[in-house]
């Protein structure tokens, strides 16, 4: 399968209206920035995230923390599509930190939708650091 008949699989309106039911749920007050985040796991199920700040600015989580949380709990698997929108419920480019989160638990091929259209983890994320890093030390 081509990147392009991937994306082309993709439900991408379902899943942005699921990032965007998950941003409504995002507790942003000091940002006041709220994100949410849905992701389309390989056997078909949708997990989702919002960002959770904090008083003590500096420990708050991006919605994709939730995401990949939700994720493990939910049975494990493989991220195949991502969408991260803002509170105009508009594609975001994730966090860089958070491109590695997608990256652990979606690889090189995982799709992103993003505010330039669909790539895959591995444009957005070139070069990445993962676990076969890891296997060759
Ligand atoms: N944020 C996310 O939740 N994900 C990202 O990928 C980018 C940034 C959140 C963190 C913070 O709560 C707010 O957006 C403003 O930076």
């Amino acid at each position: 399968m081509t990147a392009a008949s991937a994306s082309a699989a993709v439900d991408w309106k379902s899943l942005q209206d699921k990032a965007i039911e998950a941003m409504r749920r995002a507790y942003a007050p000091y940002s006041h920035f709220p994100v949410g985040v849905a992701g389309l796991v390989d056997d078909g199920r949708v997990v989702v995230g919002c960002n959770v700040e904090n008083a003590a600015y500096g420990v708050g989580l991006c919605a994709e923390c939730g995401l990949v949380s939700q994720l493990h709990l939910t049975g494990g698997g493989r991220l195949v599509a991502v969408s991260c929108v803002n509170g105009e419920g508009e594609p975001l480019m994730p966090c860089g930190r958070c491109r590695q989160l997608l990256w652990e638990n979606g690889g090189p091929d995982c799709q992103l939708m993003t505010p330039h259209g669909v790539r895959t983890m591995r444009e957005v994320l070139p070069d990445a650091f993962g676990a076969d890093d890891l296997a060759d030390a």
